[in-house]
């Protein structure tokens, strides 16, 4: 302002000077410039305005249309950012699953058990009544950490409990406790429908998942099923939600059985899956799983060299590479299914404390966790836990080998398995206990027995109506091709032929009994997603179109190229030869 007012100062003295008296000038001077200024301000004030609407405007806009170009450039990102919100509704679910959930419809008298408390994270809160359960008078400390999912399994199993021993840690009215464990009896429970299982290797799971896909499958529920109809979660990698089909595009908004082989990780597996999810497992003895898998899984590195498991064990490790393409197989491979480093511990202090913290991990993560020696006592068990029938959880045999390929194993071969897959067999060892313990404590072992015993008988039947012959045979007399079991390693997998002539239900319920592994995966992928398989299915068309094409031109015109071919053929061969000579 000042040079401004110096400038018209100036030039009025210039221009005026002599004619107008200084004073006048210096007074319009600054009239003028003032007047300027002031017009200065308010085109500079309206400009301002005008691009702050623009600005808060654009900003408006942005705001409307960031989430969903989040979802087409980064879907991962909201997964992340679920993920932080999932861990705390995590911390509150754990919580709850201390306590007995109930939905509370005919219940009424049970709610008043003690305080409801609302469930933290449902939108539809339901009710959960605090009933403190299984203090187990063998082992407290084990108990403790067992409690999240026995609670879960009071929904539908511990029937024949004294409610003493059950509600011990608590001085419930007696009254209230005992019309809870009626109303449990007259099965008022409800069937669970959001579904774990881990799947786990050579342990009678392929049987266990046929149970499952059967079960959904005649329910109509959804489940987690691999991406581009996989038959896998891209096993062995971790776990990530986004191997499930349905889940990166929104499609599926509620899975509830997801049972497919995949390295467990809890935080990711949650993202899918339901708070009120049942998660269980199959374990079997190390040592005779040590043989199976010798033999499917031969030609993996660690194995490939040995002609026999016992060669194997004598090697004690020494030529056993962690780091090679599949070797998991050979080392503590229910350790590595359960989302744990499977490495051999180096010393005995290693192994205690590894060996309980897995443990721990697996009792916090899994409500139930079966044995594989016991199958039929643990389709019981399981029945109760899941508050299914005994018809739920009937089921043949399937991925099973012929007897032909099995191997019995010395004395001082079972104590070398014992010793390498350490953690493997630790961890059997205190699930086997606790498996037998929870049968003590809940059914007890003559109802057990009882139901053991109605489900062979109706087994039994089911296998004379559905089965020509009635029983498993080898995979060559399998008629249907479609039913064939797939084949892999040295193993001889079993099929079935169904016997002809049944009616149509029947029919149906005896294909969906002995439908092999793969074939079940992709017809439950189709029933749930028929545009993708159909997309799929075009694909694989043209792509097999191509590559005829590609074989005919070449065929046709190429000598060059039909030398080349056979020269690779002769390679191939060549190679082939010698792998065969360093065999024998
Ligand atoms: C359970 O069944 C018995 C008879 O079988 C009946 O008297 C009782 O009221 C039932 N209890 C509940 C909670 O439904
Ligand atoms: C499942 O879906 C099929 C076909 O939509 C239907 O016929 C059947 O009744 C459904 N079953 C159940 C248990 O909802
Ligand atoms: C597994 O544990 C061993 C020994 O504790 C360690 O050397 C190795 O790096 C671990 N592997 C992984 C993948 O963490
Ligand atoms: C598993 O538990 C049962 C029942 O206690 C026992 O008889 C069996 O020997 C155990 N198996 C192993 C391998 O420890
Ligand atoms: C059984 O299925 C066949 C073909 O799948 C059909 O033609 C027939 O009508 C069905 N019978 C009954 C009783 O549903």
């Amino acid at each position: 302002m000042i040079p401004q007012l110096k400038r018209a100062l100036r030039e009025n003295n210039a221009s005026y000077r002599g004619s107008i008296p200084p004073w006048s000038a210096c007074v319009r001077a600054v009239f003028c410039s003032h007047l300027r200024l002031l017009w200065h301000v308010l085109m500079f004030l309206t400009v301002l305005c005008v691009a702050l609407q623009l600005l808060s405007a654009v900003r408006q806009s942005r705001n409307k249309t960031k989430p969903s170009d989040h979802q087409v450039i980064n879907p991962l990102h909201d997964e992340q950012q679920d993920a932080k919100s999932i861990m705390k509704n995590l911390n509150a679910n754990q919580a709850a699953f201390r306590h007995f959930q109930w939905s509370g419809r005919k219940e009424e008298g049970l709610n008043r058990v003690s305080e409801p408390v609302r469930h933290l994270t449902s939108t539809n809160p339901k009710l959960v009544i605090r009933v403190d359960i299984a203090h187990d008078p063998k082992g407290e400390s084990v108990v403790g950490r067992e409690v999240p999912k026995q609670a879960h399994l009071q929904k539908g199993f511990q029937l024949e409990l004294q409610p003493e021993l059950q509600l011990s840690g608590q001085r419930h009215d007696t009254k209230q406790v005992s019309s809870f464990l009626a109303s449990v009896r007259n099965g008022t429970c409800q069937p669970t429908n959001h579904v774990v299982f881990l799947k786990t290797h050579k342990t009678a799971s392929s049987t266990i998942l046929n149970i499952l896909y059967r079960y959904g499958d005649t329910h109509n529920l959804t489940f987690a099923l691999p991406v581009n109809m996989h038959s896998q979660l891209y096993y062995p990698n971790f776990f990530m939600s986004h191997f499930v089909e349905g889940m990166k595009s929104h499609r599926v908004t509620n899975f509830h059985i997801m049972c497919n082989h995949m390295r467990f990780r809890g935080p990711e597996v949650r993202k899918v899956m339901p708070l009120d999810t049942f998660y269980f497992s199959i374990l079997r003895n190390p040592v005779s799983m040590m043989e199976s898998l010798f033999t499917y899984y031969k030609s993996i590195p660690a194995f490939h060299n040995f002609k026999t498991l016992q060669d194997f064990l004598l090697d004690n490790g020494h030529s056993y590479s962690n780091t090679a393409l599949s070797n998991h197989y050979a080392l503590n491979i229910l350790t590595f299914d359960f989302g744990f480093n499977n490495s051999a511990p180096q010393s005995e202090e290693e192994l205690d404390k590894r060996a309980v913290a897995i443990i721990s991990a697996v009792e916090r993560e899994f409500h139930l966790i079966l044995i594989s020696e016991y199958f039929d006592e643990s389709m019981v068990l399981l029945r109760h836990a899941l508050c299914w029938t005994l018809e739920d959880v009937m089921s043949f045999r399937l991925n099973s080998r012929s007897d032909k390929s099995r191997k019995s194993l010395s004395a001082e071969m079972i104590e070398k398995v014992k010793k390498w897959s350490s953690l493997d067999w630790r961890l059997y060892q205190h699930f086997n206990t606790s498996f037998w313990r929870r049968i003590d404590t809940s059914l007890g072992r003559a109802k057990l027995q009882e139901e053991v015993k109605l489900l062979r008988a109706k087994r039994a039947v089911l296998e004379q109506t559905c089965l020509l012959g009635g029983k498993a045979v080898d995979p060559a007399q399998v008629r249907d091709s479609s039913l064939k079991p797939f084949q892999y390693g040295q193993a001889v997998i079993q099929g079935y032929n169904l016997r002809p002539g049944l009616d149509n239900n029947t029919h149906q319920l005896c294909q969906r009994l002995i439908t092999p592994e793969l074939q079940y995966t992709m017809a439950l992928y189709k029933k749930q997603f028929p545009d993708l398989a159909a997309k799929m299915a075009a694909k694989l068309v043209i792509n097999s179109a191509k590559k005829n094409m590609h074989h005919k031109a070449r065929k046709a015109n190429a000598p060059q190229l039909a030398k080349d071919n056979s020269d690779f053929k002769g390679k191939a061969n060549l190679a082939k030869a010698k792998q065969k000579k360093k065999l024998k």
